[in-house]
């Protein structure tokens, strides 16, 4: 009978979930959307206790109690998880995602290594049919790949390893090999001829594989192919805790697997029309020595706030395009300031996002959202690019890539085919950044020495706020 409870509360947590992620899906509903997910995962949480199958780990002894120990987890994962949510940065939010994809696979991964240890403990494979054996070594396959695919990739993220896609002669056959062999010692663990301890080899095997084949399959993706590569290892995380739903026997790990496997999904393929990649030639691009460039630097103009004012005060037309340096900056705010000032001087002020710009899909939108800046003066690039040419002034804010004009001019660049915003055709741009930073993808930007840009060095935010003191200087 409680187990007739437990799955109607299944039920009603799935569609929490499948509630939770229509709402997620508009930036006005999103917090709606979170909290309708929470609900679900509560509810689902609390079922568990009652499954008749936990229910059998109840022990009056404390250390063979299977509660006591799932208490414990929530408490510290409860812990861990909101000191970490609170101490972000928006900044490192991306990375954050990358860490929870790869914790995601790794805990479907430790699901199947537990329920193959239950049955190892009995020395007999015979009580689980052959559907969840062959989801419990296909969880642990691509568990272990997420999960190191996605430290990786959070690695890259922030700063610890180089960005650049690794790539060497032979990788994708050496790929093609391990997995292969992963499949190869599933089969060993789901075929009933092989003894019990040969299936722990192979399990064991399989997981080290397979924790191998994540390093080496996303070691080749960078630069700015990354945001595709994240989510896809989203979809893989889901894919992975919906194999262990199977392999466990639990329905509401599999709807929730399926919904986060699916939307990982079409974000990849949302990500990869953005980029005009296929998913395919990216994952398996071939091994291409290294072009060195051919050392003809030219030194890109530049001017000093004052010097560039002039410009910007006589420009009737504006377009903002903001990049992940505004996100570092949080220079948001002070760009609506000075959007204000143009408006009030006359001008006519629009703003445009790259879909990949900053590290997150949505990462501008979310910023300029929180200034308040009106939704209709926001293009997108289809939108803004035709009309670009009609632009008297571009302001680049901390973009780099997604404005950088090699994607249209160079084949040989690993970002050529990405659309950009046509910058360039604007009559006059302004590059606001630092110095001499590359952009994620770490290429040189032959906009910056184009006849009509001025770069503006310093902090987004600094020079953003002297332009509006300029301004302010004017009218008094
Ligand atoms: P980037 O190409 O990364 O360029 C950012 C630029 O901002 C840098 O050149 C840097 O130059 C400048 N910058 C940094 N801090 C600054 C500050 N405080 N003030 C002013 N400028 C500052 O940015 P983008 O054009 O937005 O392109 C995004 C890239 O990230 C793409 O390659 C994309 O594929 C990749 N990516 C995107 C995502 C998603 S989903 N959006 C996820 C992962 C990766 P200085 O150091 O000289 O200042």
């Amino acid at each position: 009978m409680t187990q007739t409870y437990v799955d109607i509360a299944y039920i009603v947590a799935c569609v929490f979930f499948i509630l939770g992620i229509k709402k997620l899906g508009r930036s006005r509903t999103a917090r709606q959307g979170n909290l309708f997910s929470m609900i679900g995962m509560s509810i689902a949480v609390v079922a568990v206790f009652f499954e008749s199958s936990f229910m059998d780990s109840w022990s009056p002894r404390f250390l063979n109690n299977g509660y006591f120990y799932a208490v414990l987890a929530l408490a510290i994962g409860s812990l861990l998880g909101t000191i970490w949510a609170k101490r972000v940065q928006m900044i490192d939010m991306p990375q954050l995602v990358a860490l929870f994809n790869g914790f995601g696979g790794l805990s479907s991964l430790l699901v199947a290594l537990a329920e193959f240890s239950k049955y190892y403990a009995q020395q007999s494979f015979t009580t689980a049919n052959k559907l969840s054996s062959i989801a419990l070594g296909l969880t642990i396959i691509i568990g272990a790949v997420t999960f190191t695919g996605s430290v990786l990739a959070w690695a890259k993220l922030a700063g610890r390893m180089n960005g650049k896609a690794i790539r060497w002669p032979g990788q994708n056959l050496m790929n093609f090999v391990l997995l292969v062999l992963a499949l190869g010692a599933t089969a060993v663990y789901v075929l009933p001829d092989f003894a019990a301890n040969l299936k722990l080899l192979a399990i064991v095997g399989s997981a080290i594989i397979s924790l191998l084949l994540g390093v080496t399959f996303v070691i080749a993706i960078g630069g700015g192919d990354m945001p595709i590569i994240i989510s896809l290892l989203n979809s893989f995380s889901g894919l992975a805790a919906s194999m262990a739903g199977f392999a466990i026997d639990n329905n509401v790990l599999v709807v929730a697997g399926c919904l986060v496997g699916a939307s990982g999904i079409i974000l990849t393929i949302i990500m990869c029309k953005a980029m005009n990649k296929a998913l395919f030639s990216l994952l398996f691009a071939k091994y291409k020595a290294g072009k060195k460039s051919d050392g003809d630097y030219v030194e890109p103009k530049s001017l000093s706030v004052e010097d560039a004012f002039p410009i910007l005060e006589a420009a009737q037309s504006v377009v903002f395009i903001p990049g992940y340096g505004m996100a570092v900056a949080q220079a948001q705010h002070v760009v609506k300031e000075l959007a204000q000032k143009l408006e009030d001087n006359g001008c006519e002020v629009s703003y445009v996002i790259h879909p990949v710009a900053g590290r997150m899909p949505g990462h501008m939108n979310v910023l300029l959202a929180e200034a308040d800046i009106d939704y209709d003066q926001l293009l997108t690039m289809e939108e803004m690019n035709p009309l670009m040419g009609q632009q008297d002034l571009a302001i680049i804010i901390g973009a780099n890539d997604v404005v950088n004009p090699v994607a249209e001019d160079d084949p040989d660049s690993p970002i050529y085919g990405m659309p950009i915003i046509q910058a360039y055709k604007a009559n006059t741009v302004f590059v606001l950044k630092r110095g001499q930073g590359m952009g994620y993808s770490g290429l040189e930007n032959t906009l910056f020495t184009k006849d009509n840009t001025v770069m503006i060095y310093g902090d987004a935010k600094s020079t953003i706020s002297a332009f509006v003191k300029e301004f302010q200087d004017l009218a008094d």
